[in-house]
């Protein structure tokens, strides 16, 4: 699995960077080329000549050392990586990945990556529980960073608790997970659409829902990497295009559809995730409304339904989509995915606490076409974005075996 991959090793200052050695050595047994960078409390703990001698590859340290080739090597080494693992990390590096630093050699590879990345933290169990590291921790999980670990037991500082990184076989068992995760939809198109539609009142006034997009986003995250090719469509969101995906922005349901109807001929899947707008205003006034003191009728007229639209035109895409209820979840959700001809439909019902809009944590159920379902527990967006992407590399491969037959 490892063969002819290229993992980038960031080793940070922990008593843990010798376990990183082991990392190096077994990766190389796989077959895998090992690029190594340490940052310099690193290089107090593990000499670099331990790296360079079990890589068999030059280990990066210095920003501003003599260039080991011609390419602006943070540069080369982040577009040249399959994967990056970051272990031991400490909570400095873990802060300095939440927060985009890019002050010595390690943090700006990194933040130049645009590969999956597996970090395994390694420091004192009260440094790992502080708030500020979870909310970093949490802010990568969120960005789709892998994290494993860490372990409880007895720590080099004589205190015992959370805080031990993991041992080299879990992290690698972990690493080689992720490899072939992101194989599973490698080369499939996928589009996904995600945030709330708005719909123009008139210049400065508009129509829209709750969507915060992280649904959508997280969804092409997910797919992304599991190496389908990830077009995003999205209605306005104040989230971060997630990597490795291509992203177009619209505004209005009408401008949605005429996005995503374009695309669609050349896609395998399509999951609808975001929040339509069902009517638009009849006219959009070219100036602001005036405040009158009297009543305000807006006449609206139906918006073209997108997911219905390509149930209709659909040839051989697995079509997925989404509905947000309030009442008769399941009934309803059954009844938009036949109405639809969807393939599969998740259905959230968005007035449970942690559900829905905004929140970044979900509950949802799968629906599928043969009447089974799946139930999820409250979950975060991502991990549910990755549930999905498991039932649908499934569903797809069972499709194709029967198309073979
Ligand atoms: O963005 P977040 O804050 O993370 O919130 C996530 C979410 C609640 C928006 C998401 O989980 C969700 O439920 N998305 C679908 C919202 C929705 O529009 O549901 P619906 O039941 O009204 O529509 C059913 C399906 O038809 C959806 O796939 C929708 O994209 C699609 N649709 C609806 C209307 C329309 N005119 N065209 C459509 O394609």
């Amino acid at each position: 699995m490892l063969k002819g991959k290229t993992i980038l090793l960031g080793v940070t200052g922990g008593i843990a960077a010798y376990k990183s050695v082991e990392i190096v050595s077994r990766l190389r047994k796989e077959g895998a080329q090992v690029d190594v960078v340490m940052t310099k409390a690193a290089t107090e703990f593990v000499s670099p000549l331990t790296f360079r001698s079990l890589s068999l590859r030059p280990v990066y340290t210095d920003m501003f050392a003599e260039p080991k080739s011609w390419n602006v090597e943070h540069i080369a080494l982040a577009e040249r990586a399959d994967y990056v693992l970051v272990a031991p990390a400490t909570a400095n590096i873990i802060a300095k990945m939440a927060l985009g630093l890019a002050d010595d050699f390690l943090s700006t590879v990194l933040l130049a990556v645009r590969k999956p990345i597996l970090v395994a933290p390694a420091m004192n169990q009260a440094m790992y529980h502080h708030p500020a590291t979870q909310q970093n921790l949490k802010t990568l999980r969120e960005r789709g960073v892998h994290i494993i670990g860490p372990a409880r037991g007895f720590q080099a500082c004589g205190s015992e608790g959370e805080g031990r990184m993991s041992e080299p076989a879990e992290i690698l068992a972990k690493l080689m997970a992720l490899i072939s995760a992101k194989q599973v939809l490698q080369g499939q198109k996928v589009l996904v659409t995600a945030g709330g539609t708005r719909e123009p009142i008139d210049p400065v006034r508009y129509i829209g829902n709750f969507s915060s997009g992280k649904m959508g986003y997280a969804i092409a995250s997910a797919f992304a990497e599991a190496g389908a090719d990830v077009t995003l469509v999205s209605a306005p969101t104040a989230l971060q295009p997630p990597v490795g995906v291509k992203v177009i922005n619209v505004l209005t349901a009408e401008d949605m559809y005429r996005e995503v109807l374009k695309l669609y001929k050349d896609q395998d899947i399509v999951i609808k995730a975001a929040a339509v707008a069902d009517y638009r205003p009849q006219i959009c006034k070219e100036q602001k409304i005036k405040k009158s003191g009297e009543n305000l009728v807006l006449e609206l007229v139906p918006n073209p339904d997108i997911l219905a639209a390509l149930g209709e035109q659909k040839e051989h895409q697995f079509l997925v989509g989404f509905a947000a209820e309030t009442e008769n979840i399941l009934h309803n959700g059954l009844e938009k995915m036949r109405k639809k001809k969807a393939n599969m439909l998740v259905v959230n019902d968005v007035t449970k606490p942690g559900a829905g809009f905004g929140t970044d944590t979900n509950i949802v159920s799968f629906l599928f076409e043969d009447g089974t379902r799946k139930d999820l527990p409250r979950m975060s967006k991502l991990e549910i974005a990755r549930e999905l992407v498991k039932e649908i590399a499934a569903l797809k491969k069972e499709k194709d075996t029967k198309k073979k037959e």
